[in-house]
């Protein structure tokens, strides 16, 4: 039994025998109650002490997991492992003095599967972003919007890459803003012009009125238009994802203008009634996914179509992503998860049993989509 649960169950049989003994309580809501504080409990601060108390851990000094990956390494299971945790004096907590944060890489990755896992975060971060960006004509001249920029790595990668004039990046969390300012700040990015905003991409007109200065001073009023709206892994947030479609299009110039997503859909369709359509309206409200932007291919591509786009190219690249992603996320807390809170650890995990449901049950796509907007050039 994990740590976590043994917590649990101590918290819910304590309060479970008060609740017998209780004349004030009934029954179902304190056992109902219990739980709750089993589960706040356990996923908190107050874990550590109470884990103490029962004894249920000590505080070895190198349990951040590579302990565990040396043995298993050797092959030399439970005895190596043993042999490891007799001698501690330094342990290996000096890993802290080490760690290096070498970005804030934020999407899911596409995961090259002869790689896995050996592959590096960032590697299958870049090569979403390649993914999205390529064949997309972007030129010295080219102003792109970056919807989503998470904490701005993209923006930097993207500049060395393609070398567009200008990078225009919006972003609805402040803390990334501030991240991504850093990041810019201190990296060169000669013949691109990087500027970061906060702001939210589901009102992206009040953002271009609210802030004049974002196409050159130099440019005309009448060619006031991105090259290029590209948003990866992340318009599936927008409120909604069709509204945002259509003032993509209308900051894009007509007939040259590209869009580009990484974007997720359903390849199943989504319950309409009873328990199901609850379960599916809270599991996407958990996620702040309106569960209106989860559509089935047609409809997406109507969509588009009806924002203005058209070149529409939709590519399904799900069998890259969600096991690649998950497999990584279990490498990193066998390897680092003693090096974060409890609740970090869970709510990776959860993250990976869902991303390897999602990869058996087929239940999402998560899609390449590039269009261009307005009619083809007249020739
Ligand atoms: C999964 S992350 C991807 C980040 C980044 N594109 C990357 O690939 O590293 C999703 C991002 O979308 C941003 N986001 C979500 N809703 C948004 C909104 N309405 N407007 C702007 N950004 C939003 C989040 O802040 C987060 O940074």
């Amino acid at each position: 039994m994990s740590n976590r649960l043994a917590v649990f169950a101590v918290v819910v049989a304590a309060l479970s025998l008060h609740t017998v003994y209780s004349p004030v309580l009934t029954s179902l809501p304190s056992l109902l109650l219990g739980l709750l504080l089993g589960l706040v409990v356990a996923e908190t601060s107050l874990a550590s002490p109470i884990q103490e108390l029962c004894g249920l851990t000590s505080r070895h000094p190198d349990k951040v997991g590579l302990d565990v990956i040396h043995a298993s390494e050797k092959g030399e299971g439970k005895t190596a492992k043993k042999q490891l945790d007799q001698r501690v004096m330094y342990g290996l907590q000096h890993a802290f003095l080490n760690l290096e944060v070498t970005g804030w890489w934020f999407n899911m990755g596409l995961w090259d599967k002869d790689k896995v896992p050996a592959m590096r975060f960032q590697d299958a971060c870049k090569a979403l972003v390649d993914k999205v960006t390529s064949h997309l004509d972007i030129t010295s001249s080219s102003h792109i919007l970056d919807v989503g920029f998470g904490c701005g790595d993209q923006d930097v990668y993207m500049a060395q890459v393609h070398k567009p004039a200008r990078i225009t990046g919006i972003t609805i969390e402040p803390i990334q803003h501030h991240a991504a300012q850093d990041l810019v700040k201190r990296t060169p990015t000669p013949g691109t012009d990087i500027n970061l905003y906060v702001a939210d991409a589901s009102k992206l007109p009040q953002f271009l009125e609210s802030t004049p200065n974002l196409f050159a001073s130099t440019t005309p009023s009448s060619d006031r238009f991105f090259s290029h709206v590209i948003s990866i892994d992340s318009a599936y947030h927008y409120n909604t994802r069709a509204a945002f479609l259509k003032n993509a299009a209308q900051v894009l110039a007509p007939n040259t203008g590209r869009l580009a997503l990484a974007d997720m859909i359903l390849a199943k369709p989504a319950p309409t009634s009873g328990f199901g359509l609850s379960i599916f309206k809270t599991v996407f409200g958990a996620m702040e996914v309106p569960p209106v932007n989860m559509k089935m291919m047609d409809e997406y591509r109507q969509d588009l179509v009806d924002a203005g786009f058209v070149d529409i190219e939709i590519e399904c690249i799900e069998e890259r992503v969600f096991s690649g992603l998950a497999t990584h996320i279990e490498n990193q807390t066998s390897r680092f998860g003693g090096m974060v809170g409890p609740g970090v650890k869970w709510t990776y995990s959860a993250l990976a049993k869902g991303l390897w449901w999602l990869d058996r049950s087929k239940w999402l796509h998560f899609v390449v989509v590039k269009a261009r907007y307005g009619p083809p050039p007249s020739s």
